[in-house]
């Protein structure tokens, strides 16, 4: 039996709610603490209302630290594609956070290795992840950790599957504009989070989210590795959450 918490709901919105809740529940017992944060579509519902109720004053980013799971390999931070203008637009340009409390990947570092001891020492200097959001590839990828023979512990350079090229082609002018390469943490750093909030939306992610949190932990599935943390919630709306009914023990 998987050990996370698995929360269904109605549909985005009210994950975004939910999402936003445990947020709030970590910043107010932890008003300094690491937020570890992710991009992509299913994300964008909480940091919606992450900004709201910062307008409304009931949430204060001040003491607040993030970092990114990921970076596109090539793409200036100001890029309209990059992972840092995502977090920049969706985000950080709404709410007090502190630029220097913002820890990102450069796309254009010219020393990748450098990039990625770097992005970790500083992690671990700064306390370790407190709560780490992710959302889950239709392959299974967390961060971009693609399937793959060894689950890779630390942050380092990937090089994009097909189908998540493919898939996040949405996003760009068309496949080939899609970056090769990614930065992105290891396996080890996103399990290294003290609590992790896996959100999943659509219902064309139901049998991966199935295989991930109740089939069998193999790096063939990276977000599998979830099964073994202690402290995981799962997110998700009733028609990607389906499949996973069935594992669930009545209320
Ligand atoms: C994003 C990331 C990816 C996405 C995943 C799902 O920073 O690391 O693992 O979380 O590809 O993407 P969406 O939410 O667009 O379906």
């Amino acid at each position: 039996m998987n050990k996370a918490k698995i929360i269904l709901v109605k549909n985005a919105e009210e994950i975004g709610g939910r999402a936003a809740d445990i947020f709030a529940d970590t910043m107010r017992k932890k008003p300094n603490c690491i937020l570890g944060l992710a991009t992509g579509s299913t994300p964008l519902p909480l940091y919606r209302e992450l900004i709201a109720r910062y307008r409304r004053g009931e949430m204060d980013f001040s003491g607040v630290h993030t970092v990114n799971l990921d970076e596109y390999l090539g793409l200036a931070p100001e890029d309209s594609q990059s992972y840092s203008h995502f977090m920049k637009t969706n985000l950080f340009d709404f709410v007090n956070i502190k630029k220097e409390n913002i820890l990102l990947l450069n796309g254009l570092a010219e020393n990748v290795e450098k990039e990625c001891r770097h992005y970790e020492n500083t992690i671990e200097e700064w306390g370790g992840i407190d709560l780490q959001l992710i959302g889950i590839g239709h392959n299974g990828h967390i961060g971009f950790n693609e399937p793959s023979k060894e689950f890779i512990v630390e942050t380092h350079l990937i090089k994009l599957a097909q189908d998540t090229r493919k898939m996040n082609s949405r996003l760009f002018n068309s496949e080939s504009e899609v970056p090769r390469a990614a930065m992105t943490m290891g396996c080890g750093n996103i399990f290294a989070a003290k609590k992790i909030l896996l959100l999943a939306t659509g219902r064309n992610k139901s049998e991966i989210l199935e295989r991930a949190l109740f089939g069998t932990v193999t790096p063939r599935v990276p977000a599998s590795i979830l099964q073994l943390h202690p402290d995981v919630t799962v997110i998700a709306d009733a028609d990607t959450g389906e499949k996973l009914k069935r594992h669930m023990l009545p209320n």
